[in-house]
């Protein structure tokens, strides 16, 4: 932790765990740290990052917090939600922070680590997931080694409990927008608010502007993958939702008992996993869609995209 404090105040990338993945943190008030993170996970700049804080009254320091939106943040932070929202003039952000959008995205994060982190240094921590671009976040400690090739120092805390990315909405305007579907359902948050989200989007119709990072090629593994598979292939690894393949190998479920909470927790693991063995291609079962089921299957068709050839 002492020395995390230190590089962290040295404009130095620190891996650091939070409830959800592990971030690649780095100074949000220097621009030389956060374009450290961007080099780091060679990251297109125009896609920005999430800032993390320690708490409410440092994140309206920096941006313009509707009544709905203190809202949320009371009933669901710390925890794995990210709030987009208008940022105010004249903040000691790094301007690479939020990629020149007049918005940024803030979360507190619920890890007893990061927070012990945040309360020792005296500035907020730009956090991406800890990965290179386009590919599989890291839930452990051995991923973001394997990932990085040992090269990034980091303070291992363990898996993450969530196992999957923060939910992201945006509530910079009158309506709020799902940008992302992640650790917390749908369902959740349209009780707090007392009103439906506008319907989670639909990959061809990802509005490029309003969020940049919802790549259409994201979360991928190495290997090839098919998503909804009920018989796979010879040569290809199996990932189940519910009882284990009574033939097929290898073979590897995400949740034996098929309770959805498991799977998130497993997802990005048992990827990991699959893309290490000698196999040609990945195939998955079908998840409901429903609940965390939607943030699933919404990483696989990310994961299976393959651009038409152009
Ligand atoms: O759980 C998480 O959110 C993790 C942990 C480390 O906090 N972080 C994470 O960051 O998943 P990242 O960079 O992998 O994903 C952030 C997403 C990107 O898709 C980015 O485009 C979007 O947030 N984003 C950031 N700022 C935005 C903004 N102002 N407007 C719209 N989307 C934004
Ligand atoms: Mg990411």
């Amino acid at each position: 932790m002492d020395e995390a404090v230190r590089l962290l105040q040295a404009d130095n990338v620190v891996a650091i765990p939070t409830e959800t993945v592990y971030g690649l943190a780095a100074n949000a008030f220097s621009d030389r740290a956060v374009t450290r993170i961007y080099a780091c996970k060679n990251r297109p700049l125009f896609n920005p990052l999430i800032i993390h804080f320690k708490d409410l009254g440092e994140i309206q320091k920096i941006v313009v917090c509707s009544a709905y939106a203190r809202q949320l943040a009371n009933y669901f932070w710390p925890g794995p939600l990210t709030l987009v929202l208008p940022l105010q003039d004249q903040v000691p952000l790094s301007p690479l922070c939020s990629a020149g959008l007049s918005t940024l995205a803030v979360r507190i994060p619920a890890h007893p680590l990061a927070l012990k982190l945040l309360e020792r240094l005296p500035f907020p921590l730009a956090a991406p997931s800890a990965n290179p671009s386009t590919f599989l976040s890291p839930t452990c400690a051995e991923h973001v080694i394997t990932a990085f090739k040992g090269q990034v120092p980091l303070l291992d805390g363990g898996e993450c409990p969530k196992g999957l990315e923060s939910t992201i909405l945006d509530v910079s305007g009158e309506k709020p927008l799902l940008l992302r579907q992640g650790a917390i359902p749908r369902k959740a948050l349209e009780e707090v608010l007392g009103m439906p989200l506008l319907s989670p989007l639909k990959m061809e119709k990802v509005p490029l502007i309003k969020a940049p990072g919802q790549l259409l090629k994201h979360y991928a593994p190495s290997k090839p993958l098919r998503m909804n598979v009920k018989t796979p292939l010879p040569g290809e690894g199996f990932l189940t939702f519910g009882p284990l393949h009574p033939s097929h190998s290898p073979c590897l479920t995400l949740s034996e008992s098929g309770n959805l909470e498991e799977a998130a927790s497993t997802f990005f693991k048992r990827l990991h996993q699959l893309d290490l063995l000698p196999i040609e291609g990945i195939a998955v079962a079908p998840l409901p869609e429903e609940g965390l089921g939607e943030a699933l299957n919404d990483r696989l068709r990310r994961a299976s995209y393959k651009a038409a050839p152009s």
